[in-house]
């Protein structure tokens, strides 16, 4: 036994390789059910009791001597293989990679950064999620405000009440708490109303709100503010009206309209036939709302606007379906370019 055992040993020892089919041919004859070692075992019955611990050992040695040679003649052929993958191929077509364009909403959210910048604002984002406060109360929409009716939202937790934000006033609240006046920033994010998706509504979509506090800060000074915006925005000849609104943070309140870019005012369907269309709402901020977050009301005063970056963005690119800037088709992606 021990004499075969020897033999065996030196025979696999030996052993060579042309392939890796090869390879698999021994393993198979020395070490499948049937292969030459593994008969071995059976063998080994029959070994008497006074030589099996010796026989025994021997036989174990063989059998991993036998799979690290196995081992051994594979591991040379992957080295090849692999090798041979990473030689190059220099009459392969490259792999085409189309490098992407910004969005669209982006491109105009960037336009809005940069205007008000040119004016001394700038930015500053919170979260998307909210407490009642920062959404609601402190903004003067009390506890069964009506105003509320128009911002319903998606609830994560009720009692007290968290939710995905329905305007970025949020961070206006969030900003008057922790600075103290002056302040002039706009806030850019994403937000959030329970609305059936259409061609000009949806249930995500994008704001830039502004805020402006200090002594002295008058209507004259938000108007002034607007017009800046709506002519760097739209063009030089851009008109700007505005309107009385109402909205529970501001006093006074007014909605702004430009001038139709399609028509040039005279009266098209983008506009509806007046030569107008609405693009933000705005006001003085209500003196509740600066002392909710520890602005003295006496000392200080503020405007404030917000805008839909996609209701901008439409005019500007005359896009007629809001939904466009969520399908990510890049047929529609692609005719946007700038920064
Ligand atoms: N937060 C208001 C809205 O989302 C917009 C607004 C902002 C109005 C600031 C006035 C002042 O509808």
């Amino acid at each position: 036994m021990i004499e075969r055992i020897n033999r065996l040993l030196a025979e696999i020892e030996a052993i060579k390789a042309g392939s890796l089919e090869e390879v698999e041919q021994l393993r198979l004859k020395y070490l499948s059910k049937k292969g030459l070692v593994t008969v071995m075992f059976d063998d080994f019955k029959t070994v008497p009791a006074e030589l099996k611990r010796e026989v025994g050992q021997r036989l174990n040695e063989l059998k991993n001597k036998a799979g690290q040679r196995i081992e051994e003649l594979k591991s040379g052929f992957d080295q090849v293989q692999a090798s041979s993958a990473t030689s190059l191929d220099l009459t392969r077509p490259v792999n085409s990679m189309q490098p992407g364009t910004r969005h669209p909403l982006s491109i105009v959210r960037n336009q809005i950064i940069e205007i008000f910048g040119r004016i001394g604002f700038t930015v500053a984002d919170g979260p998307e999620i909210e407490d009642d406060w920062h959404n609601f109360s402190a903004l003067n929409f009390t506890a069964d405000h009506p105003a509320r009716d128009m911002q319903d939202t998606f609830f994560i937790a009720t009692n007290p009440d968290i939710l995905l934000r329905t305007h970025t006033s949020s961070v206006q609240i969030r900003t008057m708490e922790n600075t103290k006046p002056p302040i002039r920033m706009i806030f850019p994010g994403r937000v959030f109303r329970n609305e059936a998706i259409s061609a000009r509504a949806h249930c995500i979509f994008h704001q830039v709100e502004g805020l402006y506090i200090d002594k002295n800060v008058s209507f004259a000074d938000l108007k002034q503010s607007l017009m800046y915006f709506a002519k760097e925005m739209f063009g030089e000849n851009t008109k700007i009206r505005l309107r009385p609104s109402y909205f529970p943070f501001t006093e006074p309140s007014g909605e702004m309209d430009v001038s139709c870019l399609i028509c040039g005012g005279v009266g098209c369907n983008i506009c509806k036939h007046t030569g107008w269309v609405e693009i933000l709402g705005c006001g003085m901020v209500d003196p509740n709302a600066l002392e909710n977050c520890g602005i003295d009301s006496q000392a200080y005063t503020g405007f404030a606007f917000g805008m839909g970056i996609e209701r901008i963005t439409m005019l500007k690119y005359q896009i007629r379906d809001l939904r466009l800037f969520f399908e990510n088709d890049v047929r529609f992606l692609q005719q946007f370019t700038g920064s």
